[in-house]
């Protein structure tokens, strides 16, 4: 005969219980700056931490709940319109795309350096994207043909299309310029986002610029000859863009030019 089943024997194992969830601590540079009479600070904010929660649900919680102050950038909240960088624990990371998990208890937010601050981890990333892109004209650079509305489209092999679409996935989230070393002394560097879009624009046969043409853009210590190749660009790169590669091998073919 069998033991009848008690209440007692379907309560949980003690073992397997639940932690209760992670108080986080985040502790956010706050600043202003049109308020100069109220110094940068770090204001320390708890969270509780939920499963699968990122940082842009915890700081969105913050928002909503304890500050409705506290700035901070996003419109996608899937890694796709590059707003929502900011310094966590010292390095450039989206925020919609890191999950609290991977944080220590206390983590420290900061605003991306370099950029100009709109106020606490805000900076305004698309003014400095929007100077840069017309500095190095990233734009298709092609004899005007007649408009031929019937004109089939040109083709283009499915392996350089695929290279282009690769340097096309930059978000101009500002990562890369963040964890510069050259663009932190010289505000003029275009950084390695710089290099992606010409890179980019070189691989590209509708457009008719020569090495010439992409030397007189890049070609000196605001460009490629002023890249220390450190690589921190590569590292923090959100999209895992080949940057390495392409700074090496833009070096590489605008010093035979010049
Ligand atoms: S190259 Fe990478 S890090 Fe730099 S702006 Fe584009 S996506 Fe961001
Ligand atoms: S490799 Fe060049 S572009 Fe990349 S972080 Fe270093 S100096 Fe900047
Ligand atoms: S909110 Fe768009 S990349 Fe994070």
């Amino acid at each position: 005969m069998t033991e009848p089943v008690t209440h007692r024997d379907n309560a949980p194992d003690p073992a397997e219980r639940k932690a209760p969830p992670r108080q986080l601590t985040l502790n956010v540079l706050r600043y202003d700056p049109r308020n100069p009479s109220v110094a940068p600070h770090l204001q320390a904010y708890k969270v509780e931490e939920a499963d699968s929660m990122t940082l842009f649900i915890a700081l969105s919680e913050i928002r909503e709940h304890q500050d409705p102050t506290l700035q901070f950038d996003f419109v996608c909240r899937a890694g796709i319109c590059g707003s929502c960088a900011m310094m966590v624990n010292g390095r450039p990371r989206l925020a919609c795309r890191t999950l609290t998990a991977s944080l220590p208890d206390e983590s420290t937010l900061a605003p991306l350096p370099f950029f100009e601050l709109i106020g606490d981890l805000s900076v305004n990333t698309g003014k400095w994207m929007r100077g840069m892109s017309e500095r190095l004209e990233t734009w298709l650079h092609a004899q005007e043909k007649e408009l031929d509305l019937r004109r089939v489209e040109e083709r283009m092999d499915p392996d350089l299309a695929e290279q282009i679409y690769e340097l096309d996935r930059c978000v101009e989230c500002g990562c890369c310029v963040a964890a510069c070393g050259t663009a932190q002394m010289r505000e003029d560097f275009v950084g390695a986002v710089g290099f992606g879009k010409i890179a980019r624009f070189r691989l590209d046969p509708r457009d008719e610029r020569s090495d010439d043409d992409f030397y007189a853009v890049i070609g000196d210590d605001t460009g490629v000859f002023g890249c220390m190749s450190l690589l921190a660009c590569h590292d923090v790169c959100p999209k895992s863009l080949p940057l390495q590669t392409q700074i090496s091998f833009l070096r590489r073919k605008l010093a035979t030019v010049g």
